[in-house]
């Protein structure tokens, strides 16, 4: 039981997932941790005390002062906790966090609480979306919290897109992740990544190629081999080198020589990301000398290269499999149309539209897609990103 005697503070705000939380708690207890709760005023309306109390073991505080003039500490409930929970987090008690209010018991505590502070958003769509509020996650984030991102899917108003609490084990496994020693959370496990793009030679001196630079795929080995895995990197024409001599680095050219290479590893993956940016297309014909500029129209026929990441899906066996797509329009069809098409178990979708996002920049936007689920998330750095993608994985991989 990897929460074995931790100390869990579930501070419980007003909104309709409240009544989740019952099994959040309840997967807590099962994984040998103690659990306290703590609610606002608010959150009372939606979920009983009793049903807490009774999940939990322990009972439950929402109120500055207990029966019979008792006092509920404060102090106390946040220097016992070896980590605060806040979920749901209401846009309402988000903002009073990070603004240093303190008007009931739950943020009393979180002012107190010395502990590493989990936060799960859950709003309606517009109010999630809304600048105040994507500041104030930020600012969150920038005390040293973590903020698991809300999802989307139907909310409570009838609205659909991001707001939806994570699910119960979503926050359970991002708890117990910060628990493993040292973050090793892929410790024993094989990560095979392609990155940057290929180049199709047409003479000995030209090529058909196109901007990738390789620094997504080169920040997910980085974060993997970070985790404990052992990364096997197959890279198209980049000019970026590892930091991590752990990492198994094999440089190609062509889309041709990047499928051989792929499939010497592919077998023993565990998890194969592909983040490159392969050619669709290579010359038909090498030319064996350099084209000389004689005719004012030179055509080269192309032929279709081979679909690495489809290839890789119709042989899948214990693999998780991750591809990319880079849209320019209907991205979520398209996306879930390559999820589907190329039998992945997640895709990631980053949108040329986005400014800062692609190909050569250092940061990049993202939406995660499963047959289940669509994820998105801000604008960050790629190494962030490359973060975001492998928390992804590990929590349908490892839960
Ligand atoms: N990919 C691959 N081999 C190819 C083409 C793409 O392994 N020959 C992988 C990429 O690494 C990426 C995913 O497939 O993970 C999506 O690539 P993309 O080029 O966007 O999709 P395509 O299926 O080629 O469709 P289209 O170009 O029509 O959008």
């Amino acid at each position: 039981m990897s929460l074995q005697d931790k100390k869990i503070l579930i501070g419980i705000t007003g909104g309709i997932a409240a009544y989740k939380i019952s099994f959040l708690i309840r997967d807590f207890v099962k994984q040998g941790a103690e659990v306290q709760v703590i609610m606002t005023p608010s959150a009372r309306t939606f979920v009983s005390e009793l049903t807490l109390a009774t999940l939990s073991k322990n009972p439950v505080y929402s109120d500055f002062y207990g029966e019979n003039g008792t006092w509920n500490n404060h102090v106390e409930l946040g220097m016992w906790a070896d980590a605060m929970i806040i979920a749901p987090c209401t846009a309402n008690t988000l903002s009073k966090m990070v603004h240093g209010q303190c008007d009931h018991l739950l943020l009393a505590t979180y002012l107190s609480a010395r502990c590493p502070v989990f936060i799960a958003p859950a709003m309606d769509l517009d109010m999630y979306a809304h600048p105040s509020t994507r500041q104030n996650l930020e600012m969150a984030e920038d005390f040293g919290h973590i903020v698991i991102p809300a999802e989307e899917g139907e909310l409570a108003s009838g609205l659909v897109g991001p707001g939806r609490m994570a699910e119960p084990e979503t926050i359970l496994y991002a708890v117990k992740n910060y628990f493993l020693p040292q973050h090793k959370s892929l410790q024993g496990k094989t990560v095979l990544i392609t990155a940057g793009p290929t180049y199709e030679a047409i003479d000995p001196v030209r090529f058909i190629g196109n901007h990738s630079s390789g620094k997504m795929g080169f920040e997910l080995a980085k974060e993997a081999a970070a985790r404990g895995a052992k990364v096997i990197l197959v890279s198209g024409p980049t000019a970026l080198v590892p930091e991590n001599r752990e990492i198994d680095l094999h440089r190609v050219t062509s889309a041709a020589e990047m499928l051989d290479e792929v499939f010497k590893h592919y077998h023993h993956a565990d998890i194969a990301i592909a983040s490159a940016a392969v050619a669709d297309y290579a010359p038909k014909e090498i030319a064996p000398e350099k084209i000389k500029k004689n005719d004012d129209h030179l055509t080269i026929e192309l032929v279709k290269n081979p679909d690495i990441l489809k290839t890789m899906g119709a042989q899948k066996k214990q693999q998780f499999l991750v591809g990319f797509a880079l849209e320019t329009q209907n991205e979520e069809a398209n996306a879930l149309a390559k999820l589907e098409k190329k039998n992945l178990d997640m895709i990631v979708l980053n949108s040329l539209r986005d400014e800062g996002a692609g190909f050569k920049n250092d940061t990049n936007r993202i939406t995660i897609f499963t047959k289940q689920e669509q994820i998105g998330f801000d604008l960050k750095s790629k190494k962030e990103v490359a973060a975001d993608i492998l928390d992804a994985v590990e929590m349908r991989l490892l839960k």
